[in-house]
């Protein structure tokens, strides 16, 4: 397997084998990586050489090392392009994953000072504050908090926001969403997430923000959603 008279390094071509046993599902996420001395003796080359292979594989994400443990296949993390403005449902249903949620709140509540600014309401007019955890394949993958206009969002129940919001507003309510801002941050996950998602304490998520307006310029929805940092990566093309 290993071609020695390459003029490609052999640590090179291991950390090529790896990855490619990653990529085809040979090697699953959370499998043990067989040790050095294994791939050392099979592929008949020294354990430095091994050992920068893997190291360039840590590096780059594929691998995570865990002290006393090992080193272990890394979770595969979804990748979300930012380049447009679409629902958790579409995003999913684009991988060819299966979306669900799972409802912690959904209750009218007037609009406090905050909310009411954002959404261009008047301070306690109605909101509908929905608490959803968002999963993919059954695995949690971001805890969102959404705050739309009730006067604006008519009829929202449970089963749809159960759903997709999104495709309420456009194919029942006939409106069209227009545009959103989003900030991210990183942080650590509060309580809240670690309970939700499902992730040990100290986890990192990523923190978004979006508001987002109608093709007519209306606000009609503040989220703040934590999405864990170990399933997402997000990419945006940049043009110069
Ligand atoms: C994403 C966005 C949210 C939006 C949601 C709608 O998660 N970050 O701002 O509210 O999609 O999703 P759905 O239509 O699946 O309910």
């Amino acid at each position: 397997m290993i071609d020695k008279h390459s003029p490609i390094p052999i640590y090179h071509q291991l950390e090529e084998q790896i990855r490619q046993k990653i990529e085809n599902g040979e090697y699953n996420p959370g499998d043990a990586l067989p040790s050095e001395r294994e791939y050392a003796e099979q592929l008949n080359i020294s354990r430095m050489t091994v050992r920068q292979a893997i190291s360039n594989l840590v590096n780059e994400r594929y691998l995570i090392r865990i002290k006393g443990k090992g080193t272990f296949i890394a979770e595969q993390k979804l990748e979300q392009n930012l380049n447009g403005l679409t629902s958790f449902t579409e995003d999913m249903i684009a991988r060819g994953m299966t979306p669900s949620n799972k409802l912690l709140n959904f209750e009218i509540i007037p609009a406090k000072p905050s909310i009411a600014q954002q959404l261009n309401i008047k301070e306690h007019a109605p909101v509908y504050e929905i608490k959803r955890i968002r999963l993919a394949q059954g695995i949690p993958m971001a805890l969102e908090r959404t705050y739309v206009s009730a006067n604006l969002i008519k009829g929202l129940t449970d089963d749809i926001v159960e759903s997709s919001l999104y495709k309420y507003i456009e194919e029942n309510l006939g409106l069209k969403i227009g545009r959103a801002s989003q900030i991210f941050e990183a942080t650590h996950a509060n309580e809240e997430e670690i309970k939700y998602l499902e992730i040990p304490e100290q986890s990192p998520v990523l923190f978004m923000r979006r508001v987002t307006k109608l093709d007519n310029g209306t606000v009609f929805e503040l989220v703040k959603s934590s999405y864990r940092a170990d399933r997402y990566k997000f990419m945006l093309d940049l043009e110069r």
